[in-house]
């Protein structure tokens, strides 16, 4: 799909809300091998206009049954009343990621991850984030002032951002003279990972018990070792005392004790989850500021509201945390876009035991889909599902259906760093939005694709003009 440059508002009538780019839904389901081919490609093209009108739906995959869970009462029963029974991530992502993440918290579950969560989740915690925005503001003033000194010609505007939220994350978890040094290394040591490990697990999916030996390749562990090499570096800097002084998340969980028990977590714990925020909060927030600025392109009208908001409250400083109340429509921006894109757009888990979603019985094993990009587009739920609305989510309009919005999961699993990410989000939008106009390179082309997350694509050059 070719995207042009939105033509300037006109006076009346009112515009028709902007529609972003999503890929073409077949009128009816696919067969499974031109299925399971797109799939591999980019999983968001094989859903059929009904898949996302249906509540649960399910069927049988070559040797796997999967059930899609696609509306808020079941969502609530999957992550909230039941999650004791799905609360283990399916085999395809514990599969991508336990050479990288070890026990990490992210693909744990039973009592390791509880013991996790609760050394973990305070330190992520909203009341942390007095401690921890400072190195946002101060990262999004930085990238501003480099873009006002870039010269003139396309900017890949994705690539700035992934660069962007590195910095801000390795700040966050390593404190901020070590993070901005640190983060170059770890983020390439991060690519290099994602480019090994394939998008999918097909040979989970197909049903293989986890003993079966899955062929792992020795660059996928090469690279897994080449971040366990850097983070154990910056952790040793900062538990030997070698960086002191400095709020960061690693100081918090060196200070935070294991659950009943007066010790610490050990050294490979703190990697382990030192990786697992790393990935969890980077490209998470990339992507999200990366369609939030490419809609805002193609939307004049938002672009001038935000930067209009932005000016009148903050002129030419960067925000804080405390200027965020004032930023409504900014988050409503943010907001909006975790609701069109959502960073993470399949959630899955598999049935530990038998049980029963809505009148369909589940077998143990069963690979349940929650996902975030067919409920947020659930006709019924949303007024005009596929627009980029803003004001859905500006205070005072009706709240989003609970469980019917989740961007950042629900239930006792939900997103550590949700308050953080939000924040980070709308602090950088304020900074760059505010202060250039965006316009797509001409001839562009821009669509979902989900990888691990879901991205504009492999790059998405912009350029920019100071306002
Ligand atoms: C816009 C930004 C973000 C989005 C959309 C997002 C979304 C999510 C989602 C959907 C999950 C659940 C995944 C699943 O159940 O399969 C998750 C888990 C998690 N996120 Fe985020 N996240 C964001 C930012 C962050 C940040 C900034 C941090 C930390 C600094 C963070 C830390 C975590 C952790 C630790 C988990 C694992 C929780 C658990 O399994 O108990 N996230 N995130």
């Amino acid at each position: 799909m070719l995207i042009e440059p939105a033509a300037p508002p006109t006076a009346s009538p009112p515009a028709a809300p902007y529609v972003p780019p999503f890929p073409p839904r077949p009128d009816k389901g696919l067969p499974l091998l031109q299925m399971l081919k797109l799939a591999r490609e980019n999983w968001l093209a094989i859903w059929a206009k009904s898949s996302f009108e249906r509540d649960v739906y399910g069927s049988r995959l070559l040797m796997r049954d999967v059930v899609v869970c696609n509306s808020p009462d079941s969502v609530h029963y999957v992550f909230v009343e039941r999650h004791e029974n799905f609360q283990r991530k399916s085999p395809q992502h514990r599969h991508a990621l336990i050479p990288l993440l070890g026990d990490g918290l992210f693909v744990s579950d039973g009592p390791l991850w509880r013991e996790r969560r609760r050394v973990v989740a305070p330190v992520t915690h909203v009341s942390r984030l007095a401690e921890l925005a400072p190195a946002i503001t101060e990262a999004a003033a930085e990238r501003r002032d480099q873009w006002r000194a870039l010269p003139p010609g396309p900017v890949d505007v994705l690539a700035e951002m992934g660069h962007l939220t590195a910095e801000i994350i390795c700040r966050t978890i390593f404190g901020r003279a070590l993070g901005r040094d640190a983060a170059g290394e770890v983020v390439a040591a991060f690519a290099e990972y994602q480019a090994h490990i394939g998008q999918t697990d097909l040979l989970s999916l197909f049903g293989l018990p986890d003993w079966f030996p899955r062929f792992r390749g020795r660059q996928v562990r090469d690279s897994a070792r080449r971040i366990h090499k850097v983070v154990d570096g910056l952790i040793a800097d900062i538990l030997d005392g070698r960086q002191q002084g400095e709020a960061s998340l690693i100081r918090a969980m060196s200070e935070a004790k294991v659950p009943g028990t007066d010790r610490p977590m050990d050294r490979r714990a703190f990697r382990n989850e030192a990786i697992v925020l790393f990935m969890a909060g980077h490209e998470t927030t990339a992507n999200t500021l990366a369609w939030a600025l490419f809609m805002l392109s193609q939307d004049s009208t938002s672009a001038e509201r935000l930067a209009a908001e932005v000016r009148g409250v903050l002129g030419e400083r960067v925000a804080t945390l405390a200027d965020l109340p004032n930023l409504p429509f900014t988050r409503a921006v943010v907001e909006e876009t975790l609701r069109l894109y959502p960073p993470v757009p399949l959630l899955s888990r598999e049935a530990l035991g038998p049980d029963r979603i809505g009148d369909r019985p589940v077998r143990k094993g069963t690979l349940i889909l929650v996902s975030p990009w067919l409920l947020h587009r659930k006709p019924g739920l949303w007024d005009q599902p596929d627009a980029f609305i803003p004001d859905r989510f500006l205070p005072g309009a009706p709240k989003p259906p609970r469980h019917g919005y989740i961007p950042f999961s629900t239930g006792p699993r939900i997103c550590t760093g949700q308050h953080l990410g939000l924040a980070e989000a709308t602090i950088c939008l304020a900074a760059l939005a505010g202060h250039f106009r965006l316009a797509l390179e001409p001839g562009t082309q821009v669509m979902p694709v989900a990888r691990l997350t879901l991205r504009p694509g492999d790059t998405l050059p912009m350029r920019l003009t100071p306002r």
